[in-house]
């Protein structure tokens, strides 16, 4: 079948929305129509070319939403007509890794992933004969793709799919990081670093598990208004500060926090969030991603002293398990995913979504089909 989809040919260039061709699901595979996708750094970082894994001509895009119009031979878990959320770790419930119940990192098909293909080693995708690769499992910024089932979350069928592809990536990882890795208990202290899409989600999930101080760090304070919308109760700009920013959320926190979350993707904030912890106990995930290469550092003292680091990938959650749950979660109002979306816009305008980023005019842009 003919498909529309944003075509990125080579690394830096803007992409080209093209009619491409797509191949029916394969077993164990399903087609889903594509209804609303959001734009998320890790596109843009593959775009850009300095993701070392980057393959081209790609489908980009990851954090999608929509039906399921065709299913593979022997498949069961999802019917025609369900709706999805396309998964970019998988969950197949078998792998060594599954049956850990230690990890969401399945590993069922990690590596014909990261190859830009299907589990079967080819890809779906072609444009006058030439291959197409496939992204992170999920190439959503087109309107049709065909994925795994065990890459399928299978949700309730009143959600609407304009807000919840939030949860393919952005509003899971930031809550999971809360709610799974780092497991934060009521009355703790919390420090978020970079109050974006991944931010907002940490610090409304920190609401709602009941933390005490919810303290948010950014360079940038017009982000505070919307944090504090979000359950944010201080705020501290590190340029407004005097002194050393590790020494002030320690006292502020009156002996350090609890839980810090580095949301920005910087080595030296990781250092700053893990100093900022608690002595004895303070635990700090890793949630943004650094860019290739680049390497952490601290004193060992700090981790003697019983400060923990972690890191968390989709925010630990094990995707067709918690991702419907999220779901009902933003259905019955315990969450809020409506403010994240800055603007909707047709796929046709997804450069521009991708300029909106890059100059943080927008939290997210959601691109409809
Ligand atoms: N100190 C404090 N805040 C900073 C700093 C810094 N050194 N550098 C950037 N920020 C703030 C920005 O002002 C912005 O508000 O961090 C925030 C980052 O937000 P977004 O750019 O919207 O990014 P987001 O979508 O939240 O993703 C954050 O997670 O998924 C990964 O790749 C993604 O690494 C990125 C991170
Ligand atoms: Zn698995």
């Amino acid at each position: 079948m003919k498909v529309k989809a944003a075509v990125a040919y080579s690394a830096g260039k803007p992409l080209s929305i093209e009619m491409v061709d797509l191949a029916g699901p394969q077993a164990g595979e399903v087609l889903v129509e594509i209804k609303a996708t959001g734009v998320c750094h890790t596109d843009a970082y593959t775009l850009s070319g300095a993701d070392p894994e980057g393959l081209f001509p790609a489908i980009l895009g990851h954090e999608g939403a929509g039906i399921v119009a065709e299913i593979g031979a022997g498949v069961t878990s999802v019917k025609v007509g369900d709706r999805v959320i396309p998964l970019y770790i998988p969950e197949c419930r078998n792998c060594e890794y599954c049956l850990s119940r230690k990890t969401n990192l399945c590993q069922a098909i990690r590596l014909t992933q990261g190859q830009g293909v299907m589990p079967d080693g080819t890809s779906r995708f072609s444009i006058d004969g030439q291959k197409i690769h496939h992204y992170m499992g999920t190439s959503t910024f087109a309107n049709y793709t065909v994925l795994p089932e065990i890459a399928v979350a299978k949700i309730r069928d009143d959600a609407p799919f304009d807000k919840v592809c939030l949860i393919g990536c952005g509003v899971t990882t930031g809550i999971g990081a809360v709610i799974n890795t780092a497991k934060v208990e009521p009355g703790s202290n919390v420090v978020v670093f970079g109050l974006g899409g991944v931010g907002l989600n940490v610090i409304q999930a920190a609401r709602l598990v009941g933390a005490n101080m919810i303290v948010g760090v950014d360079l940038n304070s017009e982000k505070r208004q919307m944090a504090e919308k979000f359950g944010m109760t201080h705020f501290v700009n590190p340029s407004e500060i005097e002194g050393d920013l590790v020494a002030y959320l320690v006292d502020l926190t009156k002996g350090g926090a609890d839980y810090t979350f580095e949301c920005i993707g910087n080595i030296n904030v990781m250092r700053q969030a893990l100093e900022c912890c608690h002595k004895g106990w303070g635990v700090s995930v890793i949630v943004g991603v650094a860019g290739a290469g680049q390497e952490i550092s601290t004193r060992p003292f700090q981790l003697v002293t019983g400060r923990v680091w972690k890191g968390t990938a989709f925010g630990g959650a094990k995707g067709r398990t918690d991702v419907p749950k999220i779901v009902d979660w933003y259905m019955d109002g315990k969450i809020n995913i409506d403010s994240l979306v800055s603007q909707v816009m047709p796929i046709e305008q997804i450069n521009q979504a991708f300029d909106a980023m890059h100059k943080g005019e927008v939290i997210r842009t959601v691109l409809t089909f």
